[in-house]
């Protein structure tokens, strides 16, 4: 099965296999000017074993986390490839999660002014979020995914298979952007999170890649259209406030914090009599999926202050007015709300 979307005149193409079809797909097609980029975590899985033992020159492993997107660990990385000897026809393959992917594929796009990238997301949050869309990237020292560029992956190959190792926790952090999906765009979606069968997790990715797949349609958003990128960012305006905030030394993952924003920005939607649902149900589902769902440690009296000064320099607002993403009876949108209004809402939700 293949999903395409034509972005900036380009064909990002998707497609799903078995662990066997991409065994064969990769066997038959790797050479030995390509070159394979690992996550230390998937080393045991028997199709990176083969072709560890098969390209074993050719491979890196590295273990998958934020800090390996720097500068540091990209030039060490590039210059290690480059001594090993690259051609213009030389193909990376990364197999991991997305900060492995982000890296790889501003490795791609930059060795020898680019070449191609094959992708192999290994974590769900990779297959549902990171590897669509052609967004690369490594952190700044002021900032997340502030060096990097626009560059899509030549093909990206989903197998589910590698999810049997991915440890729960990891599991709940892509559900939480799954169930961002089921609520800004797929009522099929909804359903298929609501009966939760194990059977239909190629299902659900494909549901989500598709409504991400709405929302972009060109790297700069140069055509203005009502399905705007900003709206993949519903529960991202307070989640990545909590995420970043130090009131508490806890260490929440992306897609937690991201499981209290939504709870908190659909309970804003309710509030201003657009969302028509319960938001009882957004909290039940996220329970089923085994993220949190207590807020009130992040977001109190006492942390207001200081989320909506992180909000407002995540934004950089101007005139006082942000971007907020809220749900209606047809999906996410977008709806510009003064800073003053948006932190008496705060203030109401408690
Ligand atoms: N490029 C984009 O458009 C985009 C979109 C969303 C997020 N991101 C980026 O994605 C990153 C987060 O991605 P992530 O959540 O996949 O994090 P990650 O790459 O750190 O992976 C999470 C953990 O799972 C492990 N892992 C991955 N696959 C595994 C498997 N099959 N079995 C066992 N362990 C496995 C990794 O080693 C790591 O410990 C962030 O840096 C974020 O900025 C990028
Ligand atoms: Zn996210």
């Amino acid at each position: 099965m293949k999903i395409r979307k034509i972005i900036d005149k380009q064909i990002h193409e998707i497609e799903f296999l078995k662990i066997n079809q991409l065994e064969k797909k990769l066997i038959n097609n790797i050479s030995n000017r390509d070159v394979l980029i690992f996550d230390g975590n998937i080393s045991k899985n028997n199709l990176v074993k083969k072709l560890l033992k098969k390209f074993s020159k050719r491979c890196f492993f590295i273990k998958g986390q934020e800090k390996i997107k720097n500068l540091d660990y990209y030039s060490s990385l590039i210059e290690k490839i480059i001594k090993l000897g690259v051609e213009r026809k030389t193909i990376i393959y990364s197999f991991g999660g997305g900060t492995l992917g982000d890296l790889s594929g501003f490795l791609a796009s930059t060795i020898l002014r680019g070449v191609e990238h094959v992708m192999i997301p290994t974590s769900l949050l990779a297959m549902v979020d990171s590897s669509i869309g052609g967004k690369t990237g490594i952190n700044s020292k002021f900032g997340k995914n502030l060096i990097g560029t626009f560059y899509l992956p030549k093909k990206v190959f989903i197998c589910s298979d590698f999810l049997k190792s991915l440890p729960k926790r990891e599991i709940a952090c892509g559900y939480a952007e799954i169930i961002k999906y089921s609520l800004i765009d797929s009522k099929p979606l909804h359903k298929l999170l609501i009966k939760r069968s194990k059977d239909d997790i190629n299902k659900i990715i494909k549901l989500s890649i598709n409504s991400k797949f709405k929302y972009i349609t060109d790297f700069r958003e140069k055509m203005k259209s009502k399905n705007s990128r900003a709206i993949l960012n519903f529960g991202h305006t307070i989640g990545h406030a909590i995420e970043n905030s130090n009131f508490y030394k806890g260490n929440l993952k992306h897609g937690e914090a991201i499981s209290l924003g939504m709870i908190l920005e659909l309970e804003i939607s309710s509030l201003l009599n657009y969302y028509p649902g319960k938001v009882n149900s957004l909290i039940e589902i996220l329970k089923k999926y085994n993220l949190p769902i207590n807020y009130s440690k992040y977001v109190n009296k006492k942390t207001i202050p200081s989320l909506i000064k992180k909000i407002v320099f995540d934004k950089k607002v101007i005139n006082e007015d942000i971007k907020f993403v809220l749900i209606g009876k047809n999906g996410g949108f977008i709806k510009k709300i003064s800073i003053r209004d948006l932190k008496s809402i705060l203030y109401q939700i408690k």
